[in-house]
């Protein structure tokens, strides 16, 4: 069923399709599924203390090919916002950019978990934070009235849909470290991140600088949970508390972690990841050739922005079509799940064509 929030026209007569508002609108793919599945036999032992939680933590740390600390918890605003809280005292700031998620859809959550870091936003081009933009807003003020910065968080894919490169992180790295910031990256879609830049996870995180990664499970195939991951374990100690005090520690952690499993022991997280960043490609291809439409960012994962005439936005409505219009820098934005298909993307494109 459609919802009037993404699409006025909705109604329960519309069609049950998959759509292209969000990479939430997916359900679980069958690999999280069937090992979500197979936790749940008798008893196990609660508050994370359970095999498949243990497994999933030595895979995360496998795949990382470090030693970190690992926290699953609920949903992403939850990840950014107690990461972020562990990097800072209340007095602090940290700087994002003007789209990220913390700043723009977590309803405050990261400042009132941290009771009141401040977030300093900055503009940059395609979604991202700058060495530059960083400077400069430690640099703005010393005086005892600014709030200090102390962290700097990116997003890694970006709300733009498109991602730092491993070069990129480390130079917002050096200036972070001269000015004494750590960094957090909320990775909702890291795995997208991962696949489109063709390197290892640690190439774009602890080997570029990133203390702390919320790992997003959730658009990638997972029904439920993201992962904290601490690269440094000094800045996890009693991480543990912070989660259980915000209501974040699972009793039956076996089902947040064990879908985790799934995703992580033959790859299907990079699969899931490849075919969402395909059809996003897929969809790319063909808006290009379309004249009236115009792509606003490169698109780098699997989101693909674009200016759509409002009459062709509400025929697509009208016919049942879901997607959001408020996001990032104003268009359209067309998200692929790990489950949208050739035919998905094909079957939106000759209604849009249809529609001009
Ligand atoms: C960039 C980004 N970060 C984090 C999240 C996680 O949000 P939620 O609290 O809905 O799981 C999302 C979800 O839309 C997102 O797009």
């Amino acid at each position: 069923m459609a919802t009037r929030k993404d699409n006025p026209y909705a109604s329960d007569a519309m069609p049950v399709r998959r759509q292209f508002a969000s990479d939430n609108y997916a359900g679980i793919c069958p690999e999280a599924w069937a090992t979500m599945e197979s936790a749940n036999r008798g008893h196990a032992v609660a508050y994370g203390n359970d095999p498949w939680t243990e497994e999933a933590a030595n895979l995360i740390r496998e795949i990382f090919e470090t030693h970190c600390d690992v926290f699953f918890v609920f949903n992403g605003t939850a990840a950014n916002s107690l990461a972020l809280a562990s990097l800072c005292q209340s007095y602090h700031s940290i700087i994002c950019h003007e789209l990220a998620h913390v700043e723009t859809d977590e309803c405050g959550a990261p400042e009132f978990f941290s009771n009141g870091t401040k977030l300093l936003s900055v503009e940059g081009a395609n979604g991202k934070v700058t060495p530059e933009a960083v400077e400069r807003l430690v640099k703005r003020r010393s005086d005892i009235h600014y709030p200090k910065p102390r962290a700097v968080s990116l997003t890694q894919a970006t709300e733009a849909g498109t991602v730092y490169t491993p070069d990129e992180i480390k130079a917002i790295w050096a200036v972070a470290k001269s000015r004494g910031l750590r960094i957090h990256m909320d990775g909702a879609r890291f795995a997208n991140a991962v696949v489109s830049l063709g390197v290892k996870p640690k190439e774009i995180t602890w080997q570029a600088g990133v203390d702390v990664l919320c790992f997003g499970g959730t658009k990638n195939g997972a029904g439920i949970g993201e992962v904290v991951v601490f690269f440094d374990a000094k800045l996890a100690e009693e991480f543990d508390s912070r989660c259980k005090q915000a209501g974040q520690l699972a009793s039956k952690m076996r089902y947040l972690s064990a879908p985790w499993l799934g995703l992580l022991k033959d790859g299907a997280w990079l699969r899931n990841a490849a075919r969402a960043n395909d059809m996003a490609a897929r969809l790319e291809a063909e808006l290009r050739k379309i004249g009236g439409v115009k792509v606003l960012f490169p698109r780098q994962a699997n989101a693909v922005f674009a200016d759509i005439p409002t009459h062709a936005v509400d025929a697509l409505w009208k016919k049942g079509w879901l997607f959001y219009t408020f996001i990032g820098a104003g268009g359209c934005r067309l998200m692929c799940a790990w489950d949208t298909t050739e035919a998905d993307v094909d079957a939106l494109v000759k209604d849009l064509k249809s529609a001009l």
